[in-house]
């Protein structure tokens, strides 16, 4: 169902009243609130019962809405003009006098922004006078919702609004980028990172798992279905779901096809749907078999292993 003028309106109205609500971007969707709101920003936090340490992104318009709060440099500036609006996000330095709410960062003075291309979270930051703070819209360690029904799974009548745009055209998360030093990788995500490297022209340094974390996105408990997870399997056991890169001739009930065609974005915007179906089915365990670790593929297969090192309930 797509989101008519009269949704966004209401968006907006809560959003004006500093509450949160659910937003489809075309990554996941996202819990959001006002990022200049102190009040509103602290309820992203309860809802999600994520630590307080654990800063969020800011997702904004473009470049210009951005000036107001951060600092841009000219790695930033060309990323930008090639993958924004899109699924990357940049860290980046704040400004002194921004108005970020200071919970966004934890104080810190580094903050993750983003510009989303989905066409309705775009229309609803048109407008808005202030950016929008937005993790994904689940609880703290668990799967991340690719449609307006998985975000009302994940907080009930607990938020009040879920604007619906759909289901996600990217599936999983942005890559994110830390550009306050030499450009380095903090999660894999929806750009392949050789696209990256092409455009700045070297190899970024990877650090997608740092001894100290840095982000959420880098625990071994993240995106977890709840369940044990194994990759690389050729056969499952009995009354395992059995998740498959294409599409076979076998028809079995606990088999689950990423793709028709083996294509990697397709899988990537399957991911999360295809775990959370199988969660809902009450299997005890789940088998991957084997993904090509290369472009999204890449990503895919982070997710997976960060969701197998998942032991009972977070
Ligand atoms: O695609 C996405 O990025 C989605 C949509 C809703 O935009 N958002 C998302 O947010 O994935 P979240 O909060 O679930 O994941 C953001 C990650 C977390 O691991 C957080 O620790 C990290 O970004 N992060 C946020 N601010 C940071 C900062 N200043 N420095 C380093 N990491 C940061
Ligand atoms: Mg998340």
């Amino acid at each position: 169902m797509k989101s008519s003028q009269s949704n966004i309106k209401k968006a907006k109205k809560y959003l004006d009243e500093n509450c949160c609500i659910g937003v489809p971007t075309e990554t996941v969707y996202g819990l959001a609130a006002n990022a200049y709101s102190d009040s509103a920003v602290k309820k992203i936090f309860n809802l999600k019962k994520r630590p307080k340490n654990n800063p969020l992104i800011v997702h904004y318009l473009d470049i210009d809405s951005l000036k107001k709060d951060c600092l841009i440099n000219d790695n930033f500036f060309k990323l930008y003009k090639k993958f924004s609006p899109g699924p990357i996000t940049y860290i980046l330095w704040l400004k002194k006098n921004s108005k970020i709410s200071k919970f966004v960062t934890n104080k810190k003075k580094k903050i993750a922004v983003r510009f989303p291309e989905h066409n309705i979270f775009k229309i609803l930051l048109k407008n808005l006078d202030y950016p929008l703070a937005a993790p994904s819209a689940n609880i703290y360690n668990g799967l991340s919702p690719v449609q307006a029904s998985d975000v009302k799974e994940e907080f009930g009548s607990n938020i009040k609004y879920v604007l619906d745009g759909g289901k996600c055209s990217v599936g999983v998360e942005s890559t994110i980028i830390d550009l306050t030093n030499k450009p380095s990788l903090l999660r894999l995500g929806g750009i392949d990172i050789s696209k990256i490297n092409r455009v700045l022209r070297k190899k970024i340094i990877i650090n997608i798992n740092p001894k100290y974390k840095i982000t959420s996105g880098q625990s071994n408990f993240h995106y977890s279905p709840g369940i044990p997870l194994k990759m690389n399997i050729k056969k499952p056991e009995q009354d395992e779901a059995f998740i498959l890169i294409k599409k076979r001739k076998i028809n079995s009930n606990n088999y689950y096809y990423l793709s028709k065609k083996n294509n990697l974005g397709e899988a990537a915007k399957n991911l999360y749907l295809c775990l959370r179906k199988i969660k809902n089915k009450n299997y005890k365990s789940i088998a991957v078999e084997k993904i090509p670790n290369k472009g999204l593929g890449k990503t895919i297969n982070d997710r997976l292993k960060r969701a197998s090192k998942f032991i009972g309930i977070a």
